[in-house]
């Protein structure tokens, strides 16, 4: 009789020891594919993905679009807006977003600075706050004048 009750026993064990050899297995196998996951989250997180800069230069106008004191506006493929100016000397291009809130700033031609009508922020031609609450001059840009035609490099960033 308790022969019969070990056999009993050991014909349930290796049932019982396959579901819960199964069990595990699926439990150790979510277990894993979670902290795969988190690590590959983590690596990101350290080794941001790479970015490639670029320059691109792109055609503004003529230069006797744009005679000594005076500025153009200009927009990029990207709706990105500049403002050129001629300060008799040479072409400076900035951007037209005030460095205090994001405004846009304009130039007054007849003082021959730019102005921000937000705060009343004042830039020089060159970019450089004269007045008001800018923390920041304004972004510029690199201008090449070829003959008559004047070009600006804008960056451009690709992922
Ligand atoms: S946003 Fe230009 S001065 Fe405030």
């Amino acid at each position: 009789m308790g022969n019969d009750r070990g056999e009993e026993l050991e014909t349930r064990n290796p049932s019982v020891s396959r579901r819960t050899f199964f069990i595990n297995a699926v439990m150790g196998f979510s277990l894993f594919s979670g902290i795969a996951l988190m690590a590959s989250y983590f690596i990101r997180f350290l080794l941001p993905v790479s970015r490639v800069k670029s320059t691109r230069k792109l055609y503004v106008g003529d230069v006797r679009q744009i005679p000594p004191g005076k500025s153009i506006n200009f927009t990029d493929l990207k709706g990105q807006r500049l403002n050129i100016v001629n300060t008799g000397d040479e072409f400076i291009a900035l951007s037209t977003k005030c460095t205090h809130l994001g405004c846009q700033v304009f130039w007054r031609e007849r003082d021959r600075l730019f102005f921000c009508p937000c705060h009343d922020g004042y830039f020089d031609a060159r970019g450089n706050v004269v007045k008001g609450p800018p923390p920041a001059p304004l972004t510029t840009y690199k201008v090449e004048v070829v003959g008559q035609s004047v070009y600006i490099f804008v960056d451009e960033v690709h992922v």
